[in-house]
């Protein structure tokens, strides 16, 4: 074994998604929980997860290490957001508040407010101010637990504010712990400026795209009534998979509108919210190798009907959850309210719900080094101040982290 730099030793339980890869069907809410437990670590990677003693045998001897009592505690793995809108700046108080008499969402949308308010904040700041503000939540982020965050533009929806916002998110990265994984949403809602989605899907193609790809691992697209129709989706996401992004839909919110099968098509990587997405959408996603990406607190925030969780993961679905936050429809940072909306109204078990928000998620976002505790593995881990790790779903807005450990440093 290579040089130990940390061990945390004698934990109650290291409770871990089991096997590699994404977990689906019968395999949905496997684990891998060794009890009691240590972990190993050597500079950013896990070595070692076993019982105390097996751990302790197999390290090499008199080497000096930094210590982390484990005792009455449980550890997890780093959770993983694999959706979230941190670039913008200003907020939404004003309109949840009309919300909170009856306006709905996409009315406010409709007249000009919900997302275009952003955009003209976001437009109306510096790119200092973006970053300064994209830092700021991936820090709410990561008292939270997450420990790796994806992170879409789509406020700026200009060329200018677009680029502004991913070369924000990618300085975020140096700023703060958290592992950053940029997404170019260019076609989040079509700006006042263009009269129809299809100028504005080949503006940005033509004017945007090109800049920002180098800028992003991934693009996304919101195929919904009031912004994008599927032709329009097609064209945006075949454009940015030409240059090499991976591809992401925001669909089925409000109305199923030809999404999943598009999905399928490309080859994307996943198809998120899925609040409207009848059976038949549900069984052909399930079938498929793209991801259901769930977001149970946009559909607490919007008061939305609840997306068929239970049938995906019954036929196979490869199910992640993730926070969606941003201003307007889930102003929510934290994954284990999310694992604890997944348990009581979507009818998912902690273990799935722990999959979905660290090995699943990780898949979406195409990364195979994290999401689990297992040697090889980055060493971002969690340790819980509870003795049963189902505590991090069951204690409401409880986050009782005693440490984080990120890439095998104590924060
Ligand atoms: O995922 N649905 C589209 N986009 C975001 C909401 C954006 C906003 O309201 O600012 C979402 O819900
Ligand atoms: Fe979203």
């Amino acid at each position: 074994m290579a040089e130990v730099s940390l061990l945390i030793h004698d934990l109650d339980a290291a409770v871990s998604p089991a096997g590699t890869g994404p977990l689906r069907g019968e395999k949905f809410g496997e684990l891998r929980i060794h009890s009691p437990a240590s972990i190993a670590v050597s500079g950013d990677r896990i070595v070692a997860v076993g019982p105390p003693d097996a751990v302790r045998r197999q390290m090499p001897a008199g080497t000096d290490h930094e210590s982390l009592d484990g005792r009455g505690k449980t550890a997890l793995p780093g959770l993983i957001d694999c959706h979230t809108h941190p670039a913008f700046l200003g907020d939404r108080a004003a309109e949840f508040e009309l919300r909170s008499s009856g306006a709905g969402y996409e009315e406010i949308h409709g007249s000009g407010g919900g997302i275009r308010s952003t955009v003209t904040a976001t437009r109306a700041g510096s790119e200092e101010d973006l970053l300064s503000a994209v830092e700021r939540h991936l820090g709410w982020m990561l008292e939270h637990g997450t420990t790796t965050a994806e992170a879409k533009s789509g406020y700026g929806l200009d060329r200018e504010t677009e680029l502004k916002s991913l070369r924000a998110i990618r300085a975020a990265e140096h700023r703060s712990p958290v592992d950053v994984h940029p997404t170019f949403l260019g076609a989040h809602t079509v700006p006042p400026e263009f009269d129809g989605a299809p100028e504005y899907v080949e503006f940005v193609i033509q004017e945007v795209l090109p800049e920002a790809a180098p800028l992003a691992k991934s693009a996304d697209v919101f195929l919904e009534r009031g912004s994008f129709e599927a032709p329009e989706a097609k064209r945006y996401l075949e454009a940015c998979r030409g240059y090499g992004l991976a591809l992401r839909l925001h669909a089925d919110q409000f109305s199923e509108r030809g999404a999943i099968p598009l999905a399928i098509e490309l080859g994307a990587r996943s198809v998120d919210h899925l609040e409207a997405t009848g059976e038949e959408g549900a069984r052909l996603l399930a079938k498929s190798d793209v991801a259901a990406v769930l977001l149970p607190s946009c559909g607490l925030f919007l008061d939305l009907p609840l997306p068929p969780a239970r049938l995906l993961a019954d036929e196979g679905a490869i199910v992640a959850l993730a926070t969606d936050f941003n201003p307007g429809s889930s102003f929510c940072e934290s994954l284990p309210l999310v694992m604890n909306l997944a348990c009581t109204r979507l009818v998912l078990s902690p273990a799935e719900a722990l999959c979905a928000c660290t090995a699943n998620a990780a898949h979406v976002l195409g990364l195979e080094d994290v999401g689990r505790l297992a040697p090889g593995y980055r060493a971002d881990v969690l340790i819980l101040d509870a003795p049963d790790w189902r505590h991090v779903a069951y204690h409401l807005s409880g986050d009782r982290f005693a440490a984080k450990i990120k890439s095998g440093r104590v924060l």
